[in-house]
Protein backbone atom coordinates (compact mmCIF):
# COMPACT_ATOMS: atom_id res chain seq x y z
CA UNK A 1 0.00 0.00 0.00
CA UNK A 2 1.45 3.70 -0.94
CA UNK A 3 2.47 5.57 2.40
CA UNK A 4 0.46 8.82 2.74
CA UNK A 5 2.78 12.15 2.29
CA UNK A 6 2.44 15.02 4.62
CA UNK A 7 3.35 18.35 3.70
CA UNK A 8 5.20 20.65 5.89
CA UNK A 9 7.50 23.30 5.86
CA UNK A 10 11.70 23.40 7.31
CA UNK A 11 13.32 26.33 7.34
CA UNK A 12 10.91 27.81 4.77
CA UNK A 13 11.36 24.79 2.35
CA UNK A 14 8.74 22.96 1.37
CA UNK A 15 8.99 19.47 2.70
CA UNK A 16 6.73 16.53 1.45
CA UNK A 17 7.82 13.48 4.02
CA UNK A 18 6.44 9.89 4.24
CA UNK A 19 3.36 9.82 7.37
CA UNK A 20 5.37 8.42 10.54
CA UNK A 21 8.59 9.65 9.95
CA UNK A 22 10.33 12.07 12.42
CA UNK A 23 11.42 15.81 12.03
CA UNK A 24 14.85 14.80 12.40
CA UNK A 25 14.61 12.50 9.30
CA UNK A 26 12.57 14.82 7.27
CA UNK A 27 15.32 17.65 7.70
CA UNK A 28 17.94 14.90 7.32
CA UNK A 29 16.71 13.86 3.71
CA UNK A 30 17.04 17.87 2.95
CA UNK A 31 20.63 18.06 4.32
CA UNK A 32 19.46 20.38 7.32
CA UNK A 33 21.67 19.73 9.95
CA UNK A 34 20.14 18.88 13.34
CA UNK A 35 22.86 18.30 15.97
CA UNK A 36 22.21 14.93 17.73
CA UNK A 37 23.88 13.19 20.70
CA UNK A 38 20.81 10.27 21.71
CA UNK A 39 19.51 9.49 18.13
CA UNK A 40 20.83 6.49 16.50
CA UNK A 41 19.26 5.19 13.73
CA UNK A 42 19.14 1.65 14.23
CA UNK A 43 17.58 2.32 17.42
CA UNK A 44 14.38 3.15 18.72
CA UNK A 45 13.97 7.29 19.59
CA UNK A 46 14.58 8.27 23.56
CA UNK A 47 14.66 11.73 23.34
CA UNK A 48 17.47 12.04 26.22
CA UNK A 49 19.80 14.43 25.31
CA UNK A 50 17.60 17.53 23.51
CA UNK A 51 20.47 18.68 21.36
CA UNK A 52 18.23 18.08 18.38
CA UNK A 53 15.62 20.55 19.47
CA UNK A 54 13.92 22.77 17.01
CA UNK A 55 10.78 24.76 17.35
CA UNK A 56 7.19 24.43 15.80
CA UNK A 57 5.11 27.23 14.95
CA UNK A 58 0.88 26.85 15.11
CA UNK A 59 -0.94 30.08 14.39
CA UNK A 60 0.74 32.84 17.10
CA UNK A 61 2.24 30.31 19.13
CA UNK A 62 5.63 28.69 19.41
CA UNK A 63 7.06 25.68 21.08
CA UNK A 64 10.42 23.67 20.94
CA UNK A 65 10.10 19.54 20.13
CA UNK A 66 12.92 17.49 20.19
CA UNK A 67 12.96 16.42 16.10
CA UNK A 68 14.10 12.33 17.01
CA UNK A 69 11.11 11.66 18.08
CA UNK A 70 8.31 14.05 17.11
CA UNK A 71 6.40 13.21 14.01
CA UNK A 72 6.13 15.44 10.83
CA UNK A 73 2.73 16.84 10.59
CA UNK A 74 0.49 18.06 7.35
CA UNK A 75 1.06 21.67 7.66
CA UNK A 76 3.28 22.02 10.21
CA UNK A 77 5.92 24.94 10.44
CA UNK A 78 9.05 24.08 11.98
CA UNK A 79 12.61 25.96 12.07
CA UNK A 80 15.96 24.82 13.33
CA UNK A 81 17.49 27.55 13.88
CA UNK A 82 16.04 30.45 15.80
CA UNK A 83 17.35 32.12 18.40
CA UNK A 84 15.35 30.33 20.95
CA UNK A 85 16.47 26.72 19.12
CA UNK A 86 20.33 28.04 19.43
CA UNK A 87 20.12 29.68 23.00
CA UNK A 88 18.20 26.48 24.13
CA UNK A 89 20.89 24.15 22.10
CA UNK A 90 23.81 25.84 23.97
CA UNK A 91 22.76 25.42 27.33
CA UNK A 92 21.63 21.66 27.10
CA UNK A 93 24.97 21.12 25.62
CA UNK A 94 26.81 23.34 28.78
CA UNK A 95 24.80 20.81 30.87
CA UNK A 96 26.05 17.81 29.10
CA UNK A 97 29.63 19.13 29.27
CA UNK A 98 29.12 19.84 32.78
CA UNK A 99 27.71 16.23 33.99
CA UNK A 100 30.53 14.97 31.57
CA UNK A 101 33.55 17.44 31.31
CA UNK A 102 36.07 14.83 30.20
CA UNK A 103 33.89 13.11 26.96
CA UNK A 104 35.92 14.15 24.09
CA UNK A 105 32.21 13.25 21.95
CA UNK A 106 30.64 16.19 24.23
CA UNK A 107 33.25 18.42 24.07
CA UNK A 108 33.40 18.45 20.21
CA UNK A 109 29.31 18.67 19.84
CA UNK A 110 29.86 21.83 22.93
CA UNK A 111 32.57 23.19 20.78
CA UNK A 112 30.22 22.74 17.50
CA UNK A 113 27.18 25.06 19.00
CA UNK A 114 30.03 28.05 20.03
CA UNK A 115 30.14 27.03 23.67
CA UNK A 116 33.28 28.29 25.01
CA UNK A 117 33.28 27.58 29.10
CA UNK A 118 30.80 26.07 30.95
CA UNK A 119 29.18 27.63 33.37
CA UNK A 120 27.64 25.37 35.95
CA UNK A 121 29.80 23.28 38.28
CA UNK A 122 31.46 20.15 36.64
CA UNK A 123 30.57 16.43 37.96
CA UNK A 124 32.52 13.78 37.72
CA UNK A 125 29.70 11.45 36.57
CA UNK A 126 30.56 10.67 32.85
CA UNK A 127 27.26 9.18 32.18
CA UNK A 128 24.60 11.61 30.61
CA UNK A 129 22.03 8.89 30.36
CA UNK A 130 21.70 8.88 26.75
CA UNK A 131 20.38 5.24 26.69
CA UNK A 132 22.23 4.27 23.60
CA UNK A 133 24.07 1.34 25.88
CA UNK A 134 20.52 0.03 27.20
CA UNK A 135 18.75 0.64 23.54
CA UNK A 136 21.69 -1.21 21.96
CA UNK A 137 21.91 -4.50 24.07
CA UNK A 138 18.45 -4.71 24.10
CA UNK A 139 17.40 -3.71 20.46
CA UNK A 140 20.74 -4.40 18.72
CA UNK A 141 22.38 -7.19 20.52
CA UNK A 142 18.96 -9.10 21.62
CA UNK A 143 19.46 -9.27 25.26
CA UNK A 144 18.31 -6.79 28.40
CA UNK A 145 21.58 -7.11 30.16
CA UNK A 146 21.06 -3.53 30.85
CA UNK A 147 18.56 -1.13 32.37
CA UNK A 148 17.80 2.21 34.46
CA UNK A 149 17.37 2.42 37.97
CA UNK A 150 16.20 5.11 39.88
CA UNK A 151 14.66 8.73 39.47
CA UNK A 152 15.99 11.96 39.13
CA UNK A 153 18.94 12.63 40.19
CA UNK A 154 19.83 8.86 41.21
CA UNK A 155 18.60 7.60 37.86
CA UNK A 156 21.57 5.58 36.53
CA UNK A 157 22.53 3.08 33.79
CA UNK A 158 22.99 -0.74 35.65
CA UNK A 159 22.40 -4.46 35.47
CA UNK A 160 19.50 -6.02 36.87
CA UNK A 161 19.01 -5.89 40.36
CA UNK A 162 22.54 -4.57 40.09
CA UNK A 163 24.21 -7.91 39.94
CA UNK A 164 26.80 -8.97 37.60
CA UNK A 165 23.99 -9.61 34.72
CA UNK A 166 23.99 -13.62 33.56
CA UNK A 167 22.09 -12.84 29.90
CA UNK A 168 25.69 -10.66 29.10
CA UNK A 169 27.26 -12.05 26.43
CA UNK A 170 30.25 -10.04 27.31
CA UNK A 171 30.31 -8.18 23.65
CA UNK A 172 31.26 -4.64 24.75
CA UNK A 173 28.64 -3.26 22.17
CA UNK A 174 27.41 -1.17 25.19
CA UNK A 175 30.87 0.40 25.43
CA UNK A 176 31.29 1.00 21.74
CA UNK A 177 28.20 3.35 21.74
CA UNK A 178 28.81 5.01 24.93
CA UNK A 179 29.53 8.85 24.19
CA UNK A 180 31.35 9.59 27.72
CA UNK A 181 33.73 6.39 28.13
CA UNK A 182 31.39 5.62 31.34
CA UNK A 183 30.90 1.76 30.54
CA UNK A 184 34.40 0.32 31.07
CA UNK A 185 35.98 -2.39 29.14
CA UNK A 186 38.96 -3.94 30.02
CA UNK A 187 40.64 -7.33 27.66
CA UNK A 188 43.75 -8.91 29.08
CA UNK A 189 45.21 -12.06 28.84
CA UNK A 190 42.83 -13.57 27.42
CA UNK A 191 39.83 -12.31 29.57
CA UNK A 192 37.61 -9.75 28.85
CA UNK A 193 36.26 -7.56 31.83
CA UNK A 194 32.82 -5.46 31.76
CA UNK A 195 30.29 -4.97 34.17
CA UNK A 196 31.69 -7.08 36.88
CA UNK A 197 32.04 -10.35 34.81
CA UNK A 198 35.05 -11.54 33.42
CA UNK A 199 34.73 -13.37 29.80
CA UNK A 200 37.33 -15.79 28.48
CA UNK A 201 38.31 -14.34 24.87
CA UNK A 202 38.42 -17.02 21.89
CA UNK A 203 41.72 -16.87 19.78
CA UNK A 204 41.42 -16.78 16.00
CA UNK A 205 42.49 -20.49 14.63
CA UNK A 206 44.95 -18.80 12.16
CA UNK A 207 46.70 -15.71 13.73
CA UNK A 208 46.30 -16.75 17.41
CA UNK A 209 44.68 -13.32 18.65
CA UNK A 210 42.06 -12.89 21.27
CA UNK A 211 39.00 -11.74 19.03
CA UNK A 212 35.50 -12.10 21.27
CA UNK A 213 34.04 -13.77 24.21
CA UNK A 214 33.62 -17.69 23.99
CA UNK A 215 30.10 -16.72 25.33
CA UNK A 216 29.32 -14.06 22.35
CA UNK A 217 30.30 -16.68 19.58
CA UNK A 218 28.25 -19.26 21.50
CA UNK A 219 25.19 -17.02 21.10
CA UNK A 220 25.77 -16.00 17.81
CA UNK A 221 26.02 -19.42 16.92
CA UNK A 222 22.96 -20.46 18.51
CA UNK A 223 21.09 -17.75 17.35
CA UNK A 224 21.95 -17.42 13.92
CA UNK A 225 22.73 -20.91 13.51
CA UNK A 226 26.24 -20.13 11.81
CA UNK A 227 28.64 -22.97 12.63
CA UNK A 228 30.92 -23.09 14.54
CA UNK A 229 33.68 -23.27 12.22
CA UNK A 230 32.73 -19.87 10.36
CA UNK A 231 33.21 -18.17 14.27
CA UNK A 232 37.02 -19.93 14.90
CA UNK A 233 38.83 -17.03 12.96
CA UNK A 234 39.08 -13.71 14.24
CA UNK A 235 37.71 -11.01 11.23
CA UNK A 236 41.02 -9.63 9.47
CA UNK A 237 41.82 -13.48 9.05
CA UNK A 238 38.25 -13.78 7.56
CA UNK A 239 39.06 -11.64 4.48
S1 LIG B 1 26.62 4.57 30.02
FE1 LIG B 1 27.15 5.76 28.17
S2 LIG B 1 25.74 4.99 26.57
FE2 LIG B 1 24.91 4.35 28.58
S3 LIG B 1 23.46 5.97 29.15
FE3 LIG B 1 25.43 6.49 30.11
S4 LIG B 1 26.45 7.84 28.61
FE4 LIG B 1 24.77 6.81 27.51
S1 LIG C 1 18.95 13.35 19.59
FE1 LIG C 1 16.93 13.95 20.04
S2 LIG C 1 16.87 14.11 22.14
FE2 LIG C 1 18.88 13.32 21.75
Amino acid sequence: MPTRQVKLSINDQEVQAEEGITLLEAAREKAIGIPTLCYNEELSSYGACRLCLVEIFRGNRSRLVTSCNYLVEEGLVVRTDTEQVRRTRKMVAELLLARSPNSEKIQQVARDLGVERCRFPLEDNDCILCGLCVRTCREVVGVEALGFSSRGSKREVVTPFCEPSQVCIGCGACAYVCPTGYIELKDEDGVRKIWDREFKLRRCRLCGNYFAPEFQLKYIQEKWKIPRETLELCPSCHD
